[in-house]
């Protein structure tokens, strides 16, 4: 199973900031990434040029887009396309991030519009889900994620290989709060998404990478990576400077 450790630098980094933290990463990590494992860094969209063009000659590593819009191109003002993203050289895009959900407010309908645009326009996903507080103590855990997986992935196109696919498991209650969710809650919620995507996805579930996001940081990395249908990470705060980052990536 290929493992990813994502950073999400949200809206964080001017250009030069994000290519120096970009650059300064892959030399520390230079030679030291086992074979099955990759990098992916999310800047915010003006610093995708300068961290793709850092990254460009690091096996392993690439950059992707914290969002983008569904559409080719056309009057969507303030909004980016995939052929914008690829040709500055992202490869990859977040949907479904909780911030678009919670802060932006696009449903899990647009998440899947958003999702398979991309997919079927040459970039790769990170699809990522996760519950509320209060719908984790309501025992709706399972109802909300399997909605936010149904929509996220009703309309992908037929063919998709796993290489292209991924979910990230975020509980919302866990982002940028310093409380990671229990080892048991981990496990089980990604037994549970592993489950699901099986379901909807038959032929290639077992080879989707799940990562999970949440307060990782250097001192619980290696705790997450050990729990079943842990493939990997999806890292904000901590992925924000080279020296914290390397750690939770060589993890
Ligand atoms: O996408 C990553 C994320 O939302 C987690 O953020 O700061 O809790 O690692 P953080």
């Amino acid at each position: 199973m290929k493992q990813l450790m994502a950073a999400n630098w949200k809206m964080y980094k001017t250009w030069n900031q994000a290519r120096d933290t970009a650059s300064e990463l892959a030399q520390n990590i230079r030679g030291q990434l086992p074979e099955n494992r990759e990098v992916l860094i999310f800047p915010p969209f003006t610093a995708l040029k300068g961290v793709a063009e850092a990254l460009q000659n690091e096996p392993g590593m690439a950059a992707g887009a914290q969002n983008m819009y569904p559409a080719a191109e056309g009057a969507f003002t303030g909004e980016i396309s995939p052929d914008m993203l690829l040709d500055v050289g992202a490869s990859w895009v977040l949907t479904g991030h909780s911030e678009r959900r919670h802060v932006l407010g696009e449903d899990n309908a647009f998440v899947g519009r958003k999702t398979a645009f991309a997919l079927n326009n040459n970039l790769n996903v990170i699809l990522c889900i996760g519950e509320l507080i209060e719908e984790r103590r309501a025992d709706r855990v399972e109802e909300v994620l399997s909605e936010q997986l149904e929509a996220g992935l009703a309309e992908i196109p037929v063919g998709l290989t796993s290489d292209s696919l991924v979910i990230a498991y975020e509980p919302v209650w866990a982002i940028g709060t310093g409380e990671v969710a229990g080892p048991d809650e981990i496990a089980t919620t990604h037994t549970f998404v592993r489950k699901k995507i099986e379901e909807l996805l038959p032929s290639i579930a077992s080879e989707i990478s799940i990562l999970y996001g949440g307060s990782v940081k250097p001192d619980n990395i290696s705790a997450i990576m050990t729990l079943d249908n842990v493939d990997g990470v999806l890292v904000g705060g901590a992925s924000l400077t080279a020296e914290s980052f390397s750690k939770i990536v060589l993890a």
